[in-house]
This record gives C-alpha cells, structure tokens and sequence, in this order.
C-alpha cells in the first residue's frame, strides 16, 4: 500500500519538469523571433568600432552613424538586407551587410534590438 503514493509522486514530477523544460524552451522564441543575440555580438565587433560609440560618431573619421541599440529588430533586418542587395545606397553598409547570411542578419538584430546603451 505504501508504494502506490510514492509512484504517483514521482509521476508528478517527472510531469512538472518536462512542463517546465518545454516552457524554458519556448521562453527564447517569445523574446527574439530567430535571432541568437549573443552569436550577434560575436558578429558585430567590427559594426560597434561605428556603431557603439558616445554620440553616435565612428571614431576616425568622425561622422554621424545611426542609433542601433534598442532598435527595432525587423527594422535592422531590413534595413541589412537592404544594403546587402543594393536597394538602399551606402557603400560601406553595403560592404558591411555583404557577406552577412540571412541566419547573421537575424542574430544582428537580435542582438542590436536587446541593448539599449547605444
Ligand atoms: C565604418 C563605419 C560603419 C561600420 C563599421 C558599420 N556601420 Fe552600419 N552604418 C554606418 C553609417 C554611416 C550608416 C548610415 C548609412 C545610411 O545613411 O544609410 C549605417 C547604417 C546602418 C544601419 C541602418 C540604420 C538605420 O537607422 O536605418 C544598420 C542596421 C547598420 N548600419 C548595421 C551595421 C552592422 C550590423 C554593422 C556590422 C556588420 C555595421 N553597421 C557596421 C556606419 C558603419
């Protein structure tokens, strides 16, 4: 007789911890579409030498960049995507967004889209 509660208590939590394994799982898809954040700020080293600095300057030579940090992650995608196909001029986002795959521009994006210091 004593066995048949400790089965059943076992069963509830093998239960409650998948339940919670597939919430964990599902948690990174509500907050960032497919983009990997951290595998974008591995990529954007060279982009933040522009992109992250006090007044939105690139240091030398100095000129005015635009604010990424915070920004709209579908807006960068398109706005990458955009300079990768020619359709939006700027020859250095062009070169920049040229060799970035559809997956690097996601992971840009996402990663651009979560700070919000620059
Ligand atoms: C040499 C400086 C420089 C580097 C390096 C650079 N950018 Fe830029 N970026 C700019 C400038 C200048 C603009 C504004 C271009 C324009 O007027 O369209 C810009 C524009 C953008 C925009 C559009 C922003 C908007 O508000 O429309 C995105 C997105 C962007 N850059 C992402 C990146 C990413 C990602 C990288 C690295 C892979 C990168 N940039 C590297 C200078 C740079």
């Amino acid at each position: 007789m004593a066995m048949i509660p400790l089965v059943r208590t076992e069963t509830k939590i093998v239960t409650r911890k998948r339940l919670i394994m597939a919430l964990v799982a599902l948690l990174p898809l509500a907050a960032m579409a497919d983009g990997d954040a951290k595998n974008g700020r591995v990529l954007t080293d060279t982009c933040l030498g522009c992109h992250a600095i006090e007044n939105y300057r690139s240091l030398y030579p100095m000129y005015k960049v635009p604010k990424l940090g915070g920004q709209n992650e579908a807006y960068i995608v398109a706005a990458l995507k955009a300079y990768r196909d020619g359709a939006r001029p700027h020859k250095t986002m062009q070169a920049q967004a040229a060799t970035l795959s559809d997956q690097e521009i996601a992971d840009v994006a996402a990663y651009f889209a979560s700070r919000f210091d620059d």
